[in-house]
């Protein structure tokens, strides 16, 4: 399905979207956010298993804001577009399934931001990450500040941001800002498909409930986070899929899980 900026379509279970805008190296401009919103509000089903976010071409993911855009912007214009990016970008960080960012080149400023709002993050093995907002007078404002330390920890983000260094496929893989790295014959799209199956194929109840207690953890203390994850395991509790696992377990053969 063409949606503008935005290429929206399914497959094996997933929902993939990828930005198309090749000849701006996928930079997110207003259309594009507005896109990336009106998949949370319009596009995403209750069928979905993972939500994929990759960019066309091989030379970037995302080159971040759209700069050329941004130039002809006043004050209140580039307040509002921040605005955006929450509230277009942030339900990846809350969605009810994984969401995966599929690296398929540079993953500078927004678009490493962007990455970052996702669960999960394959990486093409020239891939390059980078956060150089500080050399461009401003800081990363995309929820970089606050989701980089937590993903690779405060020192290395207080690197990352306050001198801009740019980190290769190999570096991003050694400090976890990504989760995997694919091989050179690999396209990284299909090879995040492939590595998603335990996911894709999974029981979703249970998939959707490990998440919610994972997220959780971000942001609850320890004794409220226990609480939480019981309740979550509690959702799963009185699924047909686990009875179905426990059968399957017993007679030998793989589950065939129906989320419910
Ligand atoms: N906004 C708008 N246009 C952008 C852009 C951005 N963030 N990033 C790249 N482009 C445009 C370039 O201006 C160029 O347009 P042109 O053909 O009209 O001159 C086109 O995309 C190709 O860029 P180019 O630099 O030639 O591509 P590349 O493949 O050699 O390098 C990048 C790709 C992403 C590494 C490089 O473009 C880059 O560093 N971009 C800036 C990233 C950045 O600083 N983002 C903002 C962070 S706050």
């Amino acid at each position: 399905m063409a949606a503008g900026p935005l290429e929206i379509r399914r497959q094996d279970g997933a929902l993939i979207l990828t930005i198309q805008r090749e000849e701006r190296r996928n930079a997110l401009d207003l259309a594009t956010l507005q896109a990336f919103g009106d998949v949370f509000r319009h596009h995403l089903a209750s069928e979905d298993r993972a939500v994929v976010v990759t960019g066309s071409g091989t030379s970037a993911f995302c080159a971040g804001a759209d700069l050329k855009e941004r130039r002809a912007m006043s004050l209140d214009q580039v307040r509002a577009q921040l605005l955006r990016y929450r509230s277009d970008l942030i339900w990846l960080s809350t969605c009810p399934v994984p969401t995966v960012a599929a690296i398929n080149g540079a993953a500078l400023g927004g678009g490493l931001e962007l990455a970052l709002l996702c669960d999960l993050r394959v990486a093409s093995p020239t891939a390059t990450f980078a956060l150089p907002e500080t050399s461009l007078g401003i800081i990363p404002a995309a929820g970089g500040t606050q989701y980089l330390p937590r993903i690779v920890g405060g020192a290395k983000a207080r690197e990352l941001i306050l001198l801009g260094t740019r980190v290769d496929a190999a570096e991003a893989l050694r400090i976890g800002l990504v989760h995997r790295v694919s091989a050179p014959d690999q396209p990284v799209l299909s090879d995040a498909l492939r590595w998603l199956e335990p996911v894709l194929q999974g029981a979703p109840l249970a998939q959707r409930a490990a998440l919610r207690a994972l997220r959780a953890a971000d942001r609850l203390d320890i004794d409220a986070g226990l609480e939480f994850e019981r309740g979550c395991y509690e959702l799963c509790l009185t699924s047909e899929d686990r009875v179905e696992a426990l059968a399957a377990f017993a007679d030998k053969r793989r589950p065939v899980f129906k989320g419910r």
